[in-house]
């Protein structure tokens, strides 16, 4: 079966939005946005985040013509800090996890952020105890440059969080070799 992974649109935000709140509800401790929060928020809060801009491209993932798999790219607009990107919102459906979604979509968020004239580094937070998230990441080259002690609090239970980044420029080029975006992929 083939997956494609591709920037999302305004069209895409129905389905967006579903998967999001899925997330939010299935792994609450991964994400620093509640459920209670976003399910609030109307339509055009996700139509305007999967609108891409030239700062930022929310990518996902389709298995069979649905949306299984999220991932977005946010550079900063601050001038003294644009060289830097932050990648959020990373999901991928229960059902289709352990198939390479993830570091499938992680590829193409770093092609995508290569071409980003004077980007340099990829930013991103992770909960400490995130195995599989700590795996992909790690395996793309980045590294946990610290941690912060109990930076999430969810359903009263505290959760460490790593900071890690990847630096763009050394990054050796068979890291995304075979794992190129807009690809179709048989999992
Ligand atoms: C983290 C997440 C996105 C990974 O998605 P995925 O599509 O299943 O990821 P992939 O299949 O591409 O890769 C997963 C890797 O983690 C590894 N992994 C999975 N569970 C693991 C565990 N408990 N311990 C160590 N490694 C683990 C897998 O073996 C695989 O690596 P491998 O190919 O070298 O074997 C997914 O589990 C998820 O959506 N989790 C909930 C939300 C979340 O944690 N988001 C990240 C926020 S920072």
């Amino acid at each position: 079966m083939s997956l494609v992974i591709r920037p999302l649109n305004c069209k895409d935000a129905e389905a967006m939005r579903a998967l999001r709140l899925l997330g939010l509800q299935t792994d609450a401790y991964a994400f620093g946005a509640s459920y209670d929060h976003e399910s609030e928020q109307p339509l055009s809060f996700f139509q305007d985040r999967c609108t891409p801009t030239d700062d930022k491209v929310f990518f996902g993932a389709f298995f069979k013509n649905q949306l299984v798999g999220l991932m977005s790219l946010v550079r900063e607009t601050n001038p003294k800090t644009r060289h830097h990107a932050n990648i959020y919102a990373v999901y991928t459906h229960p059902k289709n996890r352990g198939q390479g979604i993830a570091k499938r979509m992680l590829a193409q968020v770093i092609e995508t952020a290569q071409s980003w004239t004077g980007l340099r580094y990829l930013q991103l937070g992770v909960a400490a105890r995130n195995a599989a998230a700590l795996a992909v990441y790690q395996q793309a080259g980045f590294v946990t440059w610290g941690t912060m002690k109990a930076a999430l609090r969810v359903d009263g239970e505290d959760y460490d969080e790593h900071f890690m980044s990847l630096d763009l420029a050394r990054l050796c080029n068979n890291v995304t070799n075979g794992m190129s975006a807009g690809a179709q992929v048989n999992v």
